[in-house]
């Protein structure tokens, strides 16, 4: 198997590199060379020839790793890495960033670069980098947290016309928790995130899909007790997820809704929260 494989990327290679010297040639042979060139290209297994799909993660709740946010979001960054990809993770939190001041400098005075320097120019090496964005947040009144709003709003550099057509068209990827049972809590997210990421030709940024998880605060008291395996599945599903985008360039709507299947009735779950607000511990 593995002799087959190493055949097999030499092949490419030999067919690559005859290919790459003969721009200007076109005879019979060329053509022929060409062709199954891009049959074997097309045949490729990802792993032989692919450099690792670049992600880079913002956090954006205040709790962290210990937050009801980072309980989805880590295992969709694992099930990144499992794929192979390369994945960097930062939280607003820990992040110097200062509201946009909204002169427009970095569109028409320095076009691409951002007047204010702060941990912004971190990060703005690594957005040009990354074939993939994962925004994590949780909703806090119907959007993202502040922290996490200073930064989105601090990506115009990246988007200025100085960009022209070159800009690198990046998947996006929305993590979010909510306290409400319903899913429509994320409704007005969920609205914004697509008007970032217009479905058009000419959009540096397009939605790969939602990682949206309601009820969140019946998460972490199932994943210690007798409910659990339902709570594991919707953080298998969230890994699932990770390694599809890495792999398949998009998440499937069954994963998708894995992750936000429902973890126990409506009733139940307002009473164990009106429970907790009397009786609050790090259960929920
Ligand atoms: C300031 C604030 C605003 C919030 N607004 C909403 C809201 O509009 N809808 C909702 O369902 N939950 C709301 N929540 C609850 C959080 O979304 C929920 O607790 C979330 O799971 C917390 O995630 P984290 O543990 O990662 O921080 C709010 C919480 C805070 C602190």
């Amino acid at each position: 198997m593995l002799r087959f494989l190493v055949l097999f990327r030499r092949m490419l290679w030999v067919f690559q590199f005859t290919e790459s010297r003969s721009e200007e040639i076109s005879s019979p042979c060329d053509q022929y060379k060409k062709g199954i060139t891009e049959i074997l290209t097309s045949l490729r297994p990802q792993f032989l020839t692919e450099v690792p799909m670049k992600v880079l993660a913002i956090n954006g709740s205040p709790h962290m790793d210990r937050g009801n946010t980072a309980l989805i979001l880590q295992p969709l960054l694992e099930g990144m890495k499992d794929a192979g990809a390369e994945v960097d993770l930062f939280y607003s939190r820990n992040l110097n960033i200062q509201p946009c001041i909204g002169d427009l400098s970095c569109w028409i005075k320095h076009p691409g670069e951002c007047a204010q320097k702060d941990d912004m120019q971190i990060l703005y090496p690594k957005f040009r980098a990354a074939e993939a964005l994962v925004f994590a947040s949780p909703v806090y009144y119907a959007g993202v947290t502040g922290s996490l709003k200073n930064l989105i709003d601090r990506m115009l550099p990246l988007h200025s016309f100085a960009q022209g057509k070159d800009v690198r068209r990046q998947k996006v990827v929305l993590v979010s928790t909510c306290a409400a049972w319903e899913m429509e809590m994320f409704k007005p997210l969920l609205v914004q995130f697509e008007a970032i990421c217009p479905k058009t030709e000419d959009s540096p940024m397009q939605l790969a899909g939602a990682l949206l998880r309601p009820h969140a605060h019946s998460l972490k008291p199932m994943l210690h007790g007798n409910s659990r395996p339902l709570a594991e599945d919707v953080l298998k599903a969230a890994r699932q997820a990770g390694t599809e985008l890495a792999t398949e360039n998009s998440i499937s709507q069954k994963t998708l809704e894995r992750v936000s299947q429902e973890l126990m009735a409506k009733d139940a779950y307002e009473k164990a929260m009106q429970e907790w607000f009397l009786h609050p511990d790090d259960s929920m």
